[in-house]
């Protein structure tokens, strides 16, 4: 069985509703309300179509249970992981993928007893957001990284964290340089996420006092936020 990364089409935003409604039911935590923010977060200016995705599974009718990956779109064509087209090699018509650093979603094998008519195991999305100035100017773009979810069937089988690594550096290819997120503090870190308050940036909403440690932060690139200071909405 192979699981496939591509980005989210039209025709897929009900199926990813139900993926991440039904994924949050059982989140550490949740106000139920996630799949909805998936559909708020699409009607925004800062929402990128080229920053949601999916992951698939492919074949489901397969006896096999061994799990490779590819990175493609829904007409088969592969995402171009890089800004340097020129790693493209024409074969049949084919573009390889440039990804070849992190190319290890779904290497697991397993079993895949669980299959039903759902093709979409996995979905991710990120937006623009921007650390604003104490008058609520925008000093500083960046990106929020804001629902993933895979449902509960698919877990621990490290296709999250993995779904994580291969977007974010797909984030960071398309020029950004820093991602922001509210999430448990435990899962995040292992991506180099550390809370906000380590880069001397504040939160502008409300946030519980003991969970302030799960507004985090990545620097992309090194350094990005030493010389800026202010406060971050993720709403
Ligand atoms: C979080 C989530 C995406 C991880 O997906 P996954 O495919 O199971 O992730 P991986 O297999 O790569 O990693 C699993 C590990 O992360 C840990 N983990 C998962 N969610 C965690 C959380 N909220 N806090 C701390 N650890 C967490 C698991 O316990 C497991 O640990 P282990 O490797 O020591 O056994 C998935 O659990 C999920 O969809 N949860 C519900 C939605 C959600 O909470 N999303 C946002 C998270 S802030």
């Amino acid at each position: 069985m192979n699981t496939n990364l591509r980005l989210a089409e039209k025709e897929d935003y009900d199926e990813i509703y139900a993926v991440v409604k039904e994924s949050f039911k059982t989140a550490y935590h949740s106000d139920g309300k996630e799949q909805d923010f998936v559909v708020k977060l699409r009607n925004t200016k800062d929402y990128i179509s080229d920053l949601e995705f999916v992951i698939e599974l492919e074949n489901n009718n397969s006896n096999s249970n061994t799990c490779s990956s590819s990175i493609s779109n829904n007409s088969g064509n592969n995402i171009n992981n890089s800004n340097n087209s020129n790693n493209n090699s024409n074969n049949n018509g084919n573009n390889n993928i440039n990804n070849s650093n992190n190319n290890d979603i779904g290497n697991n094998s397993f079993n895949m007893e669980y299959i039903d008519n759902k093709d979409i195991i996995a979905h991710i999305m990120y937006t623009k957001t921007y650390v604003m100035d104490d008058k609520g100017n925008k000093i500083h773009e960046a990106i929020h990284l804001a629902p993933v979810s895979v449902l509960k069937e698919y877990r621990n089988k490290h296709i999250g964290s993995n779904l994580i690594k291969k977007t974010l550096a797909i984030v960071k290819n398309k020029g950004f340089d820093v991602v922001f997120l509210a999430g448990d503090n435990k899962f995040y870190k292992q991506f180099g996420f550390k809370p906000i308050r380590f880069f001397g940036i504040k939160y502008a909403g409300k946030f519980p006092e003991d969970l302030l440690d799960n507004l985090m932060a990545l620097e992309l690139v090194p350094h990005s936020l030493n010389n800026i200071s202010g406060f971050i909405f993720l709403d």
